[in-house]
């Protein structure tokens, strides 16, 4: 997925992604990182997710990343919040109490720019991603964070009947990414209600990830 497709969804707000209230399976398993209040949790490919506002809701501080401008803009006015913004050599960063987005890629990001991680949240970040560049993202987001704890949401479904993104990863590829780093616990398997775009029987996976 190249930059423009995103900025183009964000652009024609094409954005069937975004959900209009927290996710539940990050309020049914999120305590099951064992985090301290206040920990640091890094959300990357983060849109204007309504999850930041639950994490914040819940005393934990965010840190994100994002493509699109225009994403962290409405974020911010969703939260309330009128952020510091200072333009680095590669990303916008929006700064707020107890939050920053940077805006710019992923790939950019440097551990030293990100700060201190204690846990990784990702909803529809790895699954947005072809295979070439989910293999780039893993290996990056381990390094960046220090292998930090993880709850990883993917989706599961026949890729030949439709494609990305989401893209199907399953158990398989689940292992391949994480498995020389992480100890992976397998947590629940739900059905999506009416598949896929309402067509392709699906299933969303729940992965603890524990260094
Ligand atoms: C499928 S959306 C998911 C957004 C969010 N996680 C959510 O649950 O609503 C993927 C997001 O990743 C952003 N994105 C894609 N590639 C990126 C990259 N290389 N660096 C930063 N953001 C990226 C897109 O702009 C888009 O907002």
């Amino acid at each position: 997925m190249e930059e423009d497709f995103w900025h183009d969804r964000w652009q024609n707000n094409q954005i069937g992604f975004h959900e209009t209230k927290p996710n539940p399976i990050l309020i049914q398993h999120f305590h099951k990182l064992d985090l301290k209040d206040q920990s640091r949790i890094f959300v990357p490919l983060c849109g204007k997710t309504l999850d930041i506002q639950w994490l914040l809701s819940q005393g934990y501080r965010v840190v994100g990343v994002e493509l699109s401008d225009i994403a962290i803009k409405q974020l911010f006015d969703g939260l309330g919040l009128v952020p510091e913004i200072k333009q680095t050599e590669a990303f916008k960063h929006y700064q707020a109490k107890n939050i920053d987005i940077f805006v710019g890629n992923f790939f950019d990001l440097t551990s030293s720019i990100l700060g201190r991680v204690d846990a990784i949240y990702d909803r529809a970040a790895l699954v947005a991603l072809p295979e070439d560049m989910r293999k780039k993202y893993t290996k990056h987001l381990i390094e960046i964070t220090h292998k930090a704890p993880y709850l990883l949401l993917t989706y599961s479904y026949d890729q030949s009947l439709t494609n990305g993104p989401p893209f199907s990863v399953d158990e398989q590829m689940v292992q391949n990414y994480y498995s020389a780093h992480y100890s992976i616990n397998f947590l629940d398997e739900i059905p999506v209600p009416n598949g896929l775009r309402g067509q392709f029987p699906s299933t969303q996976s729940v992965w603890i990830l524990k260094p």
